[in-house]
Order: C-alpha cells, then sequence, then structure tokens
C-alpha cells in the first residue's frame, strides 16, 4: 500500500502520460476520479459533447483487438471535441514492414497529440515514451501482459460507487479470479486497489498464477474458496485462450470444477452484498456462471463498460494539459453551474 503522505496544495496534474498502473499515487488516482465524476454527470445530459479538447488531435493505434476499450477511448475524444482517428494497422504501412517508431513519428509530423496504443509487446509503451518523450501524451490501452491502467481505474471508478462513503475500497476483500499470468487487467487492478487501500486477493490455477506473483501487493491462494471467503467483491478474469501455450490447464470442464465463479460459491462464502465483475470480453459459463453475469443485483458488468468513457474522458483531459483545479476552466465552471450549459440541449 502507498504511504498517505499529505497531497502537494494544491494538487496540479504534471504527468504526461499513463503507461503503468504501479506508478499513479494516491493523489493522481483520486483526481482521475474526480474528474471522470464531473464527466460522468455531462455524460447524463442529453447533449454529452463538451468543447474542451478542441483542437487537438487524438490517435487510436490498436495492435491488438479491442472493442471496449478502442470505442470507450474514440468516444471520450469525441465527447471532448478532440479530432480522433482510428489507425487502421491492417491497412497501414505497418505492413510494408514500417517500423512503431517510425509510425509515431509520421503520426506526429501530422499534429498528433496524443496516441491510445494496444499492444502485444509489454513494456512497448514505457519504450515509445522514452523514444518521444514529452512530444506526443502517450496513452496504454493494454501492452501484452504488463498492463491496462484505464481498465484498473474504471473498475475502481465503478467499485467506488457501491461502496460509497469515506473509507471507499479501503479494508475491503477483491478477490480476482482465473488466468492471472495471462491478465494485464489483473496487474492494473492489483497496484490500483492496492494503493488505495483495499486488500485484495489472487486465486487461479498454480499453472496461471505468474512467477513472481508473491511479490505484487496481493494475497495469493490456490483454493477457490479461500480467496472468495468473506469477500466484498469478485472479478472473474477472461481465460485467455489465445495467449495460452499448451498444457496450462488440463481442460476447460476441469476449470469450471475448481475455479468458475457461479451462485452457489458466491452464496457459499462471499459476504451477502457481494458484486461480481469482469472486465470482458466474457466466455460464458466458463469463468462465471451466464445467469449471474446478466444478474442486476449482482452483476457490474455494464456498469464497468459505461464508466470507460467517462473515466477515459478523464485521462485524455487530464494528459493534455487542461487543470482539473482551476477553477478558471469553463468546464467546470459549467458543471459547478457557475456558467450557462453552453453545449446542453
Ligand atoms: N476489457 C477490455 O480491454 O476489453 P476490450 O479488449 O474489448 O477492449
Amino acid at each position: 500500500m502507498a504511504a498517505a503522505t499529505a497531497p502537494p496544495v494544491p494538487f496540479t496534474w504534471t504527468r504526461h502520460h499513463v503507461i503503468d498502473s504501479a506508478s499513479l499515487s494516491r493523489y493522481e488516482i483520486e483526481e482521475i476520479l474526480k474528474t471522470a465524476r464531473t464527466f460522468s454527470e455531462i455524460l447524463a445530459r442529453p447533449v454529452k459533447k463538451v468543447p474542451t479538447l478542441r483542437g487537438k488531435v487524438v490517435v487510436n493505434m490498436f495492435y491488438e483487438n479491442s472493442t471496449r476499450t478502442r470505442t470507450s477511448f474514440e468516444l471520450a475524444g469525441k465527447y471532448l471535441s478532440a479530432d480522433t482517428l482510428n489507425f487502421g494497422v491492417s491497412t497501414s504501412s505497418v505492413k510494408k514492414g514500417e517500423s512503431l517508431q517510425d509510425t509515431m513519428e509520421t503520426l506526429l509530423a501530422m499534429g498528433t497529440d496524443a496516441v491510445v496504443i494496444r499492444h502485444g509487446s509489454s513494456g512497448i509503451c514505457q519504450q515509445l515514451a522514452h523514444l518521444l518523450g514529452n512530444r506526443v501524451c502517450i496513452l496504454n490501452a493494454g501492452d501484452g501482459y504488463h498492463d491496462h491502467p484505464s481498465q484498473g481505474l474504471l473498475d475502481l471508478y465503478t467499485m467506488l460507487q457501491h461502496m460509497p462513503g469515506e473509507t471507499g475500497v479501503a479494508g475491503k476483500k477483491i478477490a480476482i479470479v482465473g488466468d492471472i499470468a495471462h491478465s494485464r487487467v489483473a496487474r492494473s487492478n492489483i497496484h490500483v486497489l492496492s494503493t488505495m487501500g483495499a486488500d485484495v486477493h489472487v486465486v487461479g490455477p498454480a499453472t496461471l498464477l505468474p512467477a513472481g506473483v508473491e511479490q505484487l501487493p496481493c494475497t495469493v491462494h490456490y483454493r477457490l474458496e479461500d480467496a472468495l471467503r468473506d469477500a466484498d467483491l469478485v472479478m472473474c478474469l477472461r481465460i485467455q485462450l489465445e495467449r495460452q501455450k499448451t498444457g496450462l490447464m488440463p481442460s476447460m470442464d476441469e476449470y469450471i470444477r475448481f475455479f468458475q465463479v457461479n451462485r452457489e460459491r458466491l452464496n457459499a462464502w462471499c459476504r451477502p452484498e457481494v458484486h461480481i465483475m469482469h472486465p470482458g470480453p466474457m466466455n460464458r459459463n466458463i469463468e462465471l456462471s451466464s445467469d449471474l453475469a446478466d444478474d442486476p443485483q449482482r452483476s457490474l458488468i455494464v456498469q464497468q463498460v459505461a464508466n470507460g468513457v467517462a473515466i477515459r474522458m478523464a485521462l485524455l483531459y487530464l494528459v493534455l494539459g487542461a487543470q482539473a483545479n482551476d477553477s478558471s476552466d469553463p468546464l467546470f465552471q459549467e458543471v459547478k453551474g457557475e456558467r450557462p450549459h453552453a453545449h446542453s440541449a
């Protein structure tokens, strides 16, 4: 857990890139959440668009498939009035062998201000930030097994909507179940949640727990019951069939038998008010029973997706230079009612 030292007063956002979850401080996370709450209010209006990032260019570069992250970053940019562009990797000169660095330099030459990147190589965003410095803002939308910061943040944001009060997730038992080894979502959640004081537990087949898992800020289990016992929230992870080498699991039936999260297990072991989450996409009836995934009393999966837009708006807003604490910022005057809602219907 991060030390609770006092924030600089007033807190000013200085980060140019959002690349990894472990380095986000409690105060940076709180600033992102506060900014996202403002954007959630705007997203509840009939007209969701604000002029805040007018003139900024945001490019989505997805070298791996995505539905939620790519779409919500694109919508976030559009709602902030940025010019957003989806770079089509499969139809680009990447297919002629152009390097990522040369591709980035090409996009920068055309005036790109921020790049949202998903890539199969762990650490690629850090490498790009080192090469390009502060000439462009880099937002990690998932790099290999390493990290997916916006997912960890939207998951925290969703949890806090169901754990109101001063303490939030602090001291709450959060169980993360499944393929921890291949999951950048697990790593992001472990870091973000532990920074905010949550009691994070992970469980999965021993073959799907990464080497060095004991060095992460979480408790490791090998039996589902031990992780779920008295849990306040259970997060199921997708079994990433596309990343698995053969032989990591004896069979899918065996996984279901020992690790599937279902209603019977939830009722038997967890706290009565427990909620379930899943970052998506889901393998229905494998890591999570379908009836539980669709149960509005228990499942926060749809809310996770919805919150992704507000969190990604907050990240774009913060890295592209707007200052959330600046009372002269027209967006925040508008939200606080000190300025007419120029863009409301
Ligand atoms: N959770 C997540 O990253 O989903 P997508 O792969 O659909 O973006």
